[in-house]
C-alpha cells in the first residue's frame, strides 16, 4: 500500500506540471533529473566477450542471434488482411470514381527517396554502445531497439505484401506500398544492426516465418496503421528536438538520424490519409460506426504507447526524458493530427484523461506482479485487477470525444520545444 501511494503522488506530481504546459497549448519535454550516460569509460564484461545474454537475462537462438521477446497484447504485432477486399477497394474498373490525384501525388514524393543516403553508419555506434556500461542500461537498450525493429518491420511485411498483392488491379498504390515497404526494411535493418553493436541482433528471417499474424480487415488496417505512422513520427522528433537541446543526454548516434527517419514515418501516414479520404464512409462525421472505430484505434495506439514505455523509465532517463511528459506530448500531438482526418478522436488534454491513464499503469504494475507470482491464489487475485483494468479502459473510451475531421487544418507552423 505504502509502494502503492508514494506512486501515486508520483504521478500527482507529474500531473501538475502537465496541466499547467496543456493550458498553454503545447508540452515541453525537460531533461529529467538523473543519469548522464558517459560514453566509451569502460567496455563492459559483456561487450569484452562474455556471453551478452546470459548476462543479460535473455535467451538466445544461436550466438548472438537474440530470441525475439514473448509476445503479448502490448509488443508489436505482425499483420495480415483480405487481400481480396483490398483490391476492390482500390480497382480503378471496380471504382471508376477513385481519385487518383492524391495517389499519384504520394508516388511522385516517394520516388523522390529523400533518405536514400541517410541511413548510413559510422564508428561511433560502436564505442558509443560498448560505453554503456550499467548492464540493466544494457539490457533496456537492446529491449527498445528490438521492439523498435520489430515495429519497423512489421510494416515492411504488410507494404511489401500489399505491395505485390495490389500490383495487377491498381499499379499506383502497389508501388507506394513497395516503395513504403523500401523505407521500412532500411529503419529495421538500421535497428537490427544497433541491436548488434549491443551483441544481440534478431533473425528476422526467422521471425518471418514464425511469429503470429493477426488478421485485421482493411478499414482497421488504415486506421491502425495511420495511426502507428503518426505516432512513430512524433517519438522520433520528439526525440530528435529533446536531444538537440540537451546533447548531454546523446548517448548513442542513432537518435541523430530520426530527423529524416521520422519524415519517412510522415510521408507514410499521409498516404493512409489519402487512403482513408478514398474511403469516405470511413472517416464520415456522419458513422457511428466509423467515430467509434476511430476512438478505438486512438485508444489502443495510446494507451499501449503509455504502458510499455512506464515498464521502461530506465531508459527515458538515460537519454533524458521524462517518460510521462515525453508520453503526453507525444499522445496530445498525435491526436491533433489524427483531428484532421478521424471523425472522432479522443479528449486527451482533458486532465482527467491523463489521470486515468497513470492509474492503469499502476494497475497494469499489479498484473504484471501478479503475471510472476507464484502464489497458488494469484489467478484468483488477478480477477478484481482485470476488472479494474478494463473499466478503466472504458472510462476512457467513454469519455466526451473530440468531433474532428471535417476542418482542413493549416499546418500548426509552432514548433514544441
Ligand atoms: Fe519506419
Ligand atoms: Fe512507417
Amino acid at each position: 500500500m505504502a509502494t502503492r501511494t508514494a506512486q501515486v503522488s508520483r504521478v500527482s506530481a507529474r500531473n501538475a506540471s502537465f496541466k499547467g504546459q496543456a493550458a498553454r497549448g503545447h508540452v515541453a519535454v525537460r531533461p529529467a533529473a538523473g543519469k548522464n550516460v558517459s560514453a566509451a569509460r569502460f567496455v563492459t564484461k559483456c561487450a569484452a566477450g562474455g556471453n551478452v545474454a546470459e548476462e543479460l537475462g535473455f535467451k538466445e537462438m544461436r550466438k548472438g542471434i537474440k530470441e525475439a521477446s514473448e509476445e503479448s497484447l502490448l509488443t508489436p504485432r505482425f499483420y495480415t488482411t483480405d487481400f481480396d477486399e483490398m483490391e476492390q477497394m482500390f480497382s480503378q474498373e471496380i471504382q471508376p470514381n477513385l481519385d487518383m490525384a492524391e495517389f499519384d501525388a504520394c508516388l511522385l514524393e516517394f520516388q523522390e527517396d529523400y533518405n536514400q543516403k541517410h541511413f548510413v553508419r559510422n564508428n561511433d555506434f560502436k564505442t558509443a554502445a560498448a560505453g554503456i556500461e550499467d548492464p540493466s542500461l544494457r539490457r533496456i537498450f537492446i529491449e527498445f531497439l528490438e521492439r523498435s525493429c520489430t515495429a519497423e518491420f512489421s510494416g515492411f511485411l504488410l507494404y511489401k505484401e500489399l505491395g505485390r498483392r495490389l500490383k495487377k488491379s491498381s499499379p499506383v498504390v502497389a508501388e507506394i506500398f513497395t516503395l513504403m515497404s523500401r523505407d521500412e526494411a532500411r529503419h529495421a535493418g538500421f535497428l537490427n544492426k544497433a541491436m548488434s553493436d549491443f551483441g544481440l541482433a534478431l533473425d528476422l528471417g526467422f521471425l518471418t516465418k514464425n511469429r503470429n499474424y493477426t488478421f485485421f480487415k482493411p478499414k482497421f488496417i488504415f486506421y491502425a496503421t495511420y495511426l502507428s505512422e503518426k505516432i512513430g513520427y512524433w517519438r522520433y522528433i520528439s526525440i530528435y528536438r529533446h536531444l538537440q537541446s540537451n546533447p548531454e543526454f546523446q548517448c548513442y548516434p542513432i537518435f541523430q538520424y530520426f530527423e529524416n527517419w521520422c519524415q519517412d514515418e510522415s510521408r507514410h501516414g499521409d498516404f493512409f490519409t489519402a487512403l482513408l479520404k478514398s474511403q469516405p464512409e470511413l472517416v464520415s462525421n456522419n458513422d457511428l460506426e466509423a467515430k467509434l472505430w476511430s476512438r478505438f484505434f486512438c485508444l489502443s495506439v495510446y494507451v499501449t504507447m503509455y504502458l510499455n514505455d512506464h515498464q521502461r523509465d530506465e531508459f527515458y532517463s538515460a537519454i533524458g526524458l521524462d517518460t510521462t511528459q515525453f508520453n503526453m506530448h507525444v499522445i496530445v500531438e498525435t491526436n491533433r493530427t489524427t483531428a484532421r482526418i478521424f471523425p472522432n478522436t479522443l479528449d486527451v488534454e482533458n486532465p482527467k484523461f491523463k489521470e486515468i491513464l497513470d492509474e492503469l499503469v499502476i494497475v497494469n504494475g499489479d498484473l504484471i506482479a501478479l503475471g510472476k507470482s507464484d502464489s497458488p491464489m494469484a489467478g484468483l487475485q488477478k480477477i478484481p485487477v482485470v476488472t479494474k483494468f478494463a473499466t478503466l479502459l472504458l472510462q476512457l473510451f467513454l469519455m466526451k470525444p473530440v468531433e474532428s475531421g471535417t476542418v482542413d487544418f493549416e499546418e500548426q507552423k509552432a514548433l514544441v520545444f
